[in-house]
């Protein structure tokens, strides 16, 4: 199920203004490799996001090869870093191929592993973190991130509308891990949420 009705996406598409070289290239690989990006509507909202808060250490948890951190790394500045994680060792090395033509290397840093183990393994608290990695296990990233999540930080999930599959009666175990994690975040005294129905819905929480 598409999430927006087709116009309203297309015009959303149409409106936004063109990325630089290295986004597009990466939008290009994304498309040509069926590989599920956040994309540009998303990426900008990663931005603004990151920019009004004014973060600084962002965590991604699921970066793929980098293309939601990039829209990050240009938020935070260059006195800013985003950690990036992934399970497969050849998305951090064509990640780091786009950052460095991005001109962008100095913030990254890339860990390449259960992104789940980064928390025992990163120190400090963070002022975003991102969460983009399999479904099933958005329960155990609710529970990991929020204590690692700094006061007034957000934590972001993509895919909360898992195109439509919120709705099944019977869900299938990713589809019950968006809902476990949902049911979280708005049962949860220390955050305040809000889901974004844009392209397969984004949920923001913020922690207070
Ligand atoms: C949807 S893609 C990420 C896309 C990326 N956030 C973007 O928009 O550019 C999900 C990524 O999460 C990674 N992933 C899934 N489960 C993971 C886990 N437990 N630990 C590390 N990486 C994981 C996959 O290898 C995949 O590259």
């Amino acid at each position: 199920m598409n999430i927006l009705d087709n116009g309203i996406e297309s015009y959303l598409n149409d409106v936004i203004p063109d990325r630089d070289s290295v986004l597009t290239a990466m939008e290009e690989y994304a498309t040509q490799n069926n590989f599920p990006i956040v994309g540009p509507l998303v990426g900008r909202l990663l931005y603004v996001l990151a920019y009004a808060t004014k973060a600084k250490r962002v965590l991604e948890l699921g970066s793929g090869f980098g293309y939601s951190a990039y829209w990050f790394a240009k938020a935070v500045g260059n006195d800013g870093i985003v950690l990036c994680t992934d399970k497969n060792p050849e998305n951090e090395k064509k990640a780091k191929a786009y950052f460095k033509r991005g001109k962008i290397s100095d913030r990254m840093q890339f860990h390449t592993g259960d992104a789940l183990s980064i928390f025992d393994i990163a120190e400090g608290d963070f002022d975003i973190i991102f969460n983009d990695v399999d479904k099933e296990l958005y329960p155990k990233v609710f529970k990991k991130a929020i204590p690692r999540l700094k006061k007034g930080g957000l934590l972001i999930s993509d895919n909360a509308l898992w195109k439509g599959k919120v709705l099944d009666k019977n869900p299938d175990a990713a589809t019950a891990g968006v809902l476990t994690y949902t049911r979280l975040a708005y049962s949860s005294r220390e955050l305040f949420n809000t889901i974004i129905p844009l392209r397969d819905g984004v949920i923001v929480s913020v922690k207070l």
